[in-house]
């Protein structure tokens, strides 16, 4: 190729769908749809293009250094959003009085980040976002966590593929302030807990030092992230009282309540790396830990205000496209929907043209999916494309069929055959 040919490939992160992975694509969101719809969200959507204000928070998150950022012809500071749960805090600001709270919304959303392209990372990616606003309950928390287990279901996952790993900022947050750090450090130590595992200790030490967290307090918080029960906490705390795990038993039960028990376990080092998350946090891995996670999500209480919005709770969580693909196949549950539910009429010559286009507009108004041929064939080639393209029928139309008066529909698979009267 010469130099100035342009390459064939989508810029690096992007990604194309051809129509093998589009059917796949088209399962998973049918699939998110039907479990949101089930669990009574209603669909919105908004702009890829965001302003960049918005996005745009205090530093020492990921996601902000990661944004695609452009200026318009009139020098607007503009992006392609990195995730939704901003634009779905500024749609509901903007119609706060209007909007009948509390509010359980959901979008498949594409979102672009500039990230490091590994496995299960893109720079372009699909995330079905369950959203629930106004309300300050642990039911909505217990609402979108069982709609995305119950997507997993409808995928075919079941909790011995995935676990939901839970837990909470606020008490953690307790953790803190009982080990003595004031609440005005707790979000930049909360992002900085979260890089554990991806940064060397030593550095988030230096973080958690730029949050205010003495040495001494620091071996006390990572000691903490090696808690592995409630039971634990529980025995930490001692007296003192902690909305944060008052909160979590009952998140904790109502899934249980949806017999979901199984799917779900406490895990003190979900921190999440977005810092506007408030109380309860969670992701969802694969149970072997190969892959990052499937979703995550929790309760964002300041948000809205962050926005120029009234003081408004929310929790939500976001669920992409590609780790759950990648699970999928993994576990030889990748479906690539219904491609042989189709009909494929084709004719010998052009005199049967015709024809063959009423055959196709009687089978369509029956609600079949029919696919008419563009040119005459012969039987061999007809056929031969009908099997390539895994169509489930053929109706192959001569110039004997239009003397007798009827057609005959192919089984392509059973190589049965039906009769259909031209009359
Ligand atoms: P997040 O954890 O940044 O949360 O992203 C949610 C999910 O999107 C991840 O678990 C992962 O499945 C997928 N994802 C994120 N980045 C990529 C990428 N570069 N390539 C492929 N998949 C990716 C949020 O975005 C929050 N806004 C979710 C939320 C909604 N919180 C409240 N409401």
């Amino acid at each position: 190729m010469s130099k100035n040919t342009p390459s064939l490939a989508a810029p690096r992160g992007m990604r194309d769908f051809y129509p093998d992975q589009m059917a796949i694509q088209s399962h998973l969101f049918d699939t998110w749809r039907t479990s949101a719809e089930r669990f009574g969200f209603q669909r919105y959507d908004a702009c890829v293009v965001e302003s960049l204000d918005l996005l745009k928070r205090k530093a020492g998150e990921e996601i902000v250094d990661q944004i695609y950022a452009f200026k318009d012809k009139s020098d607007r500071d503009l992006a392609l959003r990195p995730e939704m749960t901003p634009t779905l805090a500024r749609m509901v600001a903007a119609r706060q009085g209007a909007l009948e709270l509390p509010l359980k919304w959901f979008t498949i959303a594409q979102c672009f980040r500039y990230e490091r392209t590994t496995r299960g990372r893109k720079r372009e990616h699909y995330q079905l976002n369950l959203d629930i606003i106004g309300e300050p309950a642990v039911t909505a928390e217990v609402e979108v966590i069982a709609a995305a287990i119950d997507a997993l279901h409808g995928l075919g996952l079941t909790p011995a593929d995935f676990k939901v790993r839970i837990s909470s900022r606020a008490l953690l947050g307790d953790i803190l302030a009982a080990a003595g750090i004031p609440p005005d450090h707790h979000a930049a130590a909360f992002l900085a807990l979260d890089k554990r595992g991806k940064l060397p200790d030593e550095k988030i030490g230096e973080l958690l030092a730029e949050a205010g967290v003495s040495a001494e307090v620091q071996t006390a918080v990572f000691g903490l992230l090696d808690i592995t029960s409630l039971d634990e906490v529980r025995a930490l705390l001692g007296e003192r009282d902690s909305e944060g795990l008052k909160d979590l038993d009952a998140c904790l039960a109502g899934l249980a309540a949806y017999g979901m028990a199984d799917a779900v376990v406490f895990d003190i080092a979900v921190i999440r790396g977005l810092a506007y998350y408030t109380g309860i946090v969670f992701e969802a891995f694969d149970t072997d830990g190969k892959l990052r996670a499937i979703f995550g999500g929790g309760r964002y209480d300041n948000l809205l205000a962050a926005v120029g919005g009234r003081p408004q709770t929310g929790v939500g969580l976001g669920f992409g496209d590609v780790v759950v693909a990648e699970l999928l196949a993994e576990k030889g549950l990748l479906n690539t929907g219904t491609q042989r539910a189709r009909i494929t009429v084709g004719y010998m010559a052009d005199e049967q043209q015709r024809t063959a286009a009423d055959v196709a507009a009687r089978l369509r108004a029956e609600g079949e999916q029919v696919d008419l041929a563009l040119h005459a064939e012969k039987p061999r080639a007809f056929f031969s494309r009908a099997d390539k393209r895994a169509f489930a029928r053929g109706v192959y139309i001569g110039p004997d069929d239009l003397a007798k008066g009827e057609v005959r529909i192919k089984d392509l698979v059973t190589r049965e055959e039906s009769v259909l009267s031209l009359a």
